[in-house]
């Protein structure tokens, strides 16, 4: 029940004026989320939207009347989890129409995206494929989808897109937590070889700085103490500033930090091409951005990083990383690594690891490469076997899950800031995070619920961290 309309609501659109009619049954709707953090912003809006719209939201698709996949294509076998899925799905639809009821069934995200009409081909119980770029539209899509017509709508129009997105309720940001995300950018135009993002999601887009200073405004209002700003490449964010300037990201940060309410910030991913000066001296000179960055680097291997179109060398990333940790010397670094890229050989893969070992994550992400349908890589020559990029991508797995609990274990004894976010696992625990997104799990009252805290940290384990408050 996230999504119902309150007295707070501000109408921002036409999606957002209109008064729901009491009478009117109340439908309910289920989201299932795939992929990145900006899916889960995504399916945000689109329940906002849908709530304007007099649906609540529902946990399970079983009583559903309407099923959203958000889907993603990054990886392999994406678009198979999603037939696979429709399939069950479409159980339920049969098992509905037998007593009488519709399920409307709509694919949205970047499969969507990417196949477009193909969806509706292969799985005849889908309604409506909706590309990221429409979902303010969504109310509109599904009355017209609901006559029994197949409808696509993948068009691109970004600026629209956020003009129109349906403004939540306080009540319903308040359900969602203490921390919110809001996508400041949105696309890519960087175009490395093994990456869809730029198909699916389109050319790089900046949301402008009223937009989103009134978006963390409102966040604010309703209790939301901590935003992390997203973008496929956030930190090419830019814009024109209130000065007449334009704005990098480190001058948005700045401009965000002095919101009331907000008392950390983050923002990701981004790209090391566009770590600018002013994004550098926002880490060094506000505190409330927290220090913990997400710099993916792909490959330590200069050749591997040319024929990903990367567009620097290895050398240029660490001294971008001595640059960044002499502004903050405190500063967690996290990365994506993709092993097994077309041509990768043993010394391309022995160089990435050599990097890793010289930075030091704090956390991090790996994947074996693989080929997206439309991309450059997937038609290079010397493709690599799937028993080598499994064995590469164990040992850098061994190597980062070390360097992970060593930083963990590296706080022991350590008094950190945490920002308790919900209800612990165990009984009078609050669960919340560091500084360095890692999970911290404290005995405290429920009432620091929201607050951020003192915490001694006294043990730690792969993945989270375990205190007592001071
Ligand atoms: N194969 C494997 N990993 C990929 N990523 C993006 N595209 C691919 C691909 N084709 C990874 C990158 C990126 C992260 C979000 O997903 O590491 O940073
Ligand atoms: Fe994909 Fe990121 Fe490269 Fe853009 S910069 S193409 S989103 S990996």
């Amino acid at each position: 029940m996230d999504n119902l309309v309150d007295q707070d609501t501000q109408s921002q659109s036409e999606n957002t004026t209109e008064a729901r009619d009491q009478n009117e049954a109340t439908r309910k709707v289920f989201i299932k989320t795939y992929g990145c953090q900006m899916n889960v912003y995504d399916s945000d809006r689109m329940n906002d939207a849908l709530s304007n719209d007099g649906y609540v939201k529902t946990e399970t698709p079983d009583d559903a009347d309407l099923v959203i996949l958000n889907t993603c294509h990054i990886r392999e076998k994406a678009a198979e989890k999603v037939y696979s899925e429709l399939g069950r799905i479409r159980k339920l639809k049969e098992e509905r129409a037998k007593d009488g009821k519709q399920m409307m069934v709509s694919v949205a995200g970047c499969v969507a995206q990417a196949e477009g009409a193909e969806i509706s081909r292969r799985a005849p119980i889908v309604d409506l494929v909706v590309g990221p770029q429409s979902y303010h539209r969504l109310p509109e899509l599904l009355t017209r989808a609901s006559n029994g017509s197949k409808v696509v709508e993948t068009e691109f129009d970004i600026q629209d897109k956020f003009k129109h997105l349906a403004t939540p309720s306080k009540e319903a940001v308040r359900k969602r937590g203490v921390t919110a995300f809001v996508t400041v950018q949105e696309g890519c135009d960087k175009f490395c070889t093994f990456c869809v993002v730029p198909y699916t999601r389109g050319a790089e887009v900046s949301r402008k700085v009223e937009q989103i200073v009134m978006e963390t405004e409102r966040l604010a209002a309703a209790g939301v103490r901590e935003v992390t700003l997203l973008g496929q490449n956030v930190n090419a964010w830019h814009g024109e500033g209130p000065d007449g300037r334009e704005w990098g990201l480190g001058e948005l940060l700045f401009r965000l930090a002095k919101i009331d309410g907000i008392e950390r910030l983050r923002y990701t991913t981004s790209h090391p091409r566009d770590m600018e000066d002013s994004l550098i001296a926002a880490h060094r000179d506000l505190d409330i951005l927290m220090p913990y960055l997400h710099l993916p680097v792909q490959s330590g291997s200069d050749a591997i990083l040319k024929a990903m179109n990367r567009k620097h060398t290895r050398d240029d990333y660490f001294r971008l990383i001595d640059r960044i940790r002499e502004a903050r010397d405190d500063i967690a670094l996290s990365g994506d690594f993709i092993v097994g890229f077309p041509g990768e050989t043993d010394q391309d893969h022995k160089d990435t690891l050599d990097l890793i070992k010289r930075v030091t994550y704090g956390s991090a992400f790996s994947f074996k490469y693989s080929p997206r349908p439309g991309t450059p890589g997937a038609t290079l020559e010397d493709q690599i076997d799937e028993q080598v990029k499994s064995e590469r991508l164990a040992e850098l797995q061994v190597l980062l899950s070390t360097q992970q609990k060593d930083f963990n274990a590296s706080l022991i004894g350590k008094t950190i800031d945490v920002l308790f976010e919900k209800e612990g696992r165990r009984e009078g625990q609050l669960a919340g995070r560091s500084p360095w997104l890692q999970p911290v799990h404290v005995n405290a009252p429920l009432d620091l619920y929201g607050e951020i805290g003192s915490v001694e940290i006294v043990a730690a384990s792969a993945n989270s961290l375990e205190g007592r408050l001071v």
